[in-house]
């Protein structure tokens, strides 16, 4: 599948949707891109919008997301919106002709995603889920290593993601309405990583801790594979957990350091039980790391692809899927929902 790549004499342009943590973070990185360049922002305030353009030397500033889709120097939106506002603005950004990076989740739901999903495709246009890790070169030689047979054939993978997020309670960790929910935030990362290396469970059990307004702030899974693989998730936006995940096979172990989803080292250890061999490795990353999946954005724009091999929508899919499955077994609710 390809679409008419930029042209090459000129930097492929990003507008930005938001003004908050993420796309600050991810703006900040994009200076780090070779052939990109944040032309655009879009705020639902001209203030924050120009504050924004002028710290991070964005061309244009505008009051409102829509006047961003209208704007011919952007090739790609980046959509940093809260969670519940993602299947609007890509669909927008979609109408206009643009292709899309969109921040994790996708959406809500494993229907909201397949419906955005179907639009990029019918249109013709890229679409990715910025799941940062997926494109993380620490990661990337994991993967690469358990395919190679580092671990045996991998029988456990145990991930963990937590933090203690704002308290403000109009957040988009606390309002049901923006979709708060510790598994759709946090728990999205161990999920990708089972999913990454062991593809469709069987079976997907959990519990979760549920806040007064029905927010799961802490939540375990445990998912069974057909493989005989049992992956032991679990996070929370309550507590400092360690953040750190293992793959574990017969012939040894992948320890990934914290933070799992994108980890400063990763430890391999292999050889006899009783007399490990042990060594541990890093790789460079680029800015804070979100750097990375701009830059394969751009590989793909440049090669007129719709769908990048690193971050695949089949894989968003499944995860949405299995995210939906994590919540109907945990009792999660949003407003709206529309679980599969
Ligand atoms: N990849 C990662 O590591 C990573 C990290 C953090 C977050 N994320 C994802 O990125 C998205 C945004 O997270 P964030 O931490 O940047 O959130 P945030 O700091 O709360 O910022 C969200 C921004 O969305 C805009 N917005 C539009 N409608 C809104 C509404 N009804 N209420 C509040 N804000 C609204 C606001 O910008 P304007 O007022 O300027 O329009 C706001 O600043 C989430 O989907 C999250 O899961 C990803």
């Amino acid at each position: 599948m390809t679409s008419t790549p930029p042209a090459p004499d000129r930097a492929v342009g990003f507008g930005i949707l938001a003004t908050g943590g993420i796309a600050n973070g991810f703006v900040r990185d994009l200076a780090h891109v070779p052939g990109a360049r944040a032309v655009a922002v879009g705020s639902r305030s001209l203030d924050r919008a120009r504050v924004f353009a002028a710290e991070h030397g964005v061309a244009a500033a505008y009051g409102s997301y829509e006047q961003v889709l209208a704007d011919p120097a952007v090739d790609v939106v980046y959509v940093a919106t809260p969670h519940s506002a993602h299947e609007d603005n890509v669909l927008a950004a979609l109408a206009a002709g643009k292709a899309v990076l969109c921040e994790k989740p996708l959406a809500l739901t494993a229907r909201q995603a397949a419906r955005m999903v179907d639009e990029a495709r019918r249109r013709g246009l890229f679409l990715a889920e910025a799941m940062w890790m997926r494109c993380n070169p620490m990661l990337l030689r994991v993967v690469d290593g358990v395919r190679a047979g580092w671990v045996g054939e991998v029988r456990q993978v145990r991930a963990d993601l937590g933090l203690v997020a704002r308290s403000d309670p109009d957040s988009r960790w606390h309002d049901p309405a923006l979709g708060a929910s510790s598994l759709l935030d946090v728990g999205i990362y161990p999920l990708t990583l089972a999913t990454w290396l062991l593809g469709e469970p069987e079976q997907v059990h959990g519990a979760a801790v549920l806040d007064e307004r029905g927010v799961d702030d802490t939540a375990g899974l445990v998912l069974s594979y057909a493989s005989g693989a049992v992956a032991t998730l679990s996070c929370s936006q309550q507590s400092w957990s360690d953040s750190a995940a293992t793959i574990a096979g017969s012939a040894g172990r992948i320890e990934i350091a914290p933070r799992m989803h994108h980890p400063p080292s990763v430890t391999r250890v292999s050889g006899a039980m009783d007399a490990p061999q042990v060594e541990t490795f890093s790789e460079p990353v680029i800015g804070k790391g979100l750097a990375h999946e701009a830059i394969e954005v751009v590989r793909c724009l440049r090669a007129g692809q719709l769908e990048s091999p690193l971050l695949p929508l089949a894989g968003t899919l499944l995860v949405a899927r299995l995210l939906d499955r994590a919540r109907e077994v945990c009792g999660v609710r949003l407003p709206g929902d529309d679980l599969a």
